[in-house]
């Protein structure tokens, strides 16, 4: 059996977390994420027969059973992982009930899952009804997102069209725009329904007053949404007190999305 602290998927969320932590998005414990794997590849390191422990999730993931997730611990500082990944991360499979976790390895502590674990599953399973190569859910607390989310319209079209005004390659990026929330109560299944209804128009789900999700086929595609995002309102949070001498307009963004040959939310643009 291979030593899993060298197992590329632990890895990847070691430096991920660290790099986030170092763009200053996770204060304290702040942010989560979630990584389905392969069976296969995680049997080169785990004996999938040795379940450590069972924790309830609190709600059925049916279509997910037998699946196996890498997920960040509760209460777990993003900027500590790098340094004891077995205590703030765990393994775990989604049981024959489809709401019970098998842990298969971490949470040396006695800890569990994130409390955004209904967010993040049920994010999943709408994502891969939508693209079979889906794999991870992130969430953060971006800060210039986040002070967007004070000064800005909580809609989903006028929200994607400032950010999408930022930058050109922004609907390049994602055409699919962008999904927003009112503030809600966090953690509880109630915000995870309403997160996974966005996910299948969005790969990317504003938290008002709170945060981001973003879904992804792997770590590289899923972290560079949200850090599109997050440039996109470093811009707007620099510009948007001080007089607009130019703009990119709506056949600009339509003339990008068209030269990249991509679907996009045309209903997003102001054209005709
Ligand atoms: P967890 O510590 O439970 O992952 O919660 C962090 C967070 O960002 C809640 O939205
Ligand atoms: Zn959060």
């Amino acid at each position: 059996m291979k030593d899993i602290l060298t197992a590329p998927f632990v890895q990847e969320m070691m430096k991920t977390t660290a790099n986030m932590y170092r763009l200053g998005w996770d204060e304290r414990n702040g942010g989560n994420i979630s990584y389905m794997l392969e069976t296969e590849e995680v049997a080169e390191y785990l004996d999938l027969d040795n379940v450590i422990r069972t924790i309830p999730t609190g709600f059925d993931a049916t279509d997910l059973i037998g699946k196996i997730f890498i997920v960040t611990g509760t209460g777990k500082y993003f900027k500590n992982v790098e340094f004891d990944p077995e205590t703030n991360l765990g393994i775990i499979r989604i049981a024959k009930d489809g709401t019970t976790a098998e842990l298969l390895w971490g949470y040396k502590d006695g800890g569990r899952f994130t409390s955004e674990l209904p967010a993040h599953l049920m994010s999943h399973m709408t994502r891969l009804k939508k693209d079979p190569n889906h794999r991870v859910v992130m969430h953060t607390h971006p800060t210039a997102t986040l002070a967007m989310t004070h000064i800005h319209e909580l809609d989903d079209k006028k929200f994607t069209h400032t950010i999408w005004e930022m930058c050109t390659e922004c609907i390049v990026v994602f055409p699919d725009g962008i999904g927003v929330l009112p503030w809600m109560v966090c953690g509880n299944n109630e915000i995870g329904i309403a997160t996974a209804k966005k996910m299948e128009e969005y790969r990317l789900v504003v938290w008002g007053l709170h945060g981001i999700y973003g879904a992804g086929k792997d770590m590289d595609e899923t972290f560079g949404l949200i850090e599109t995002v997050e440039k996109a309102a470093q811009l707007y949070m620099s510009i948007a007190h001080l007089p607009h001498l130019n703009t990119i307009r709506d056949e600009e963004l339509k003339a990008v999305a068209d030269a990249f040959g991509l679907e996009y939310r045309k209903d997003f643009l102001k054209l005709n």
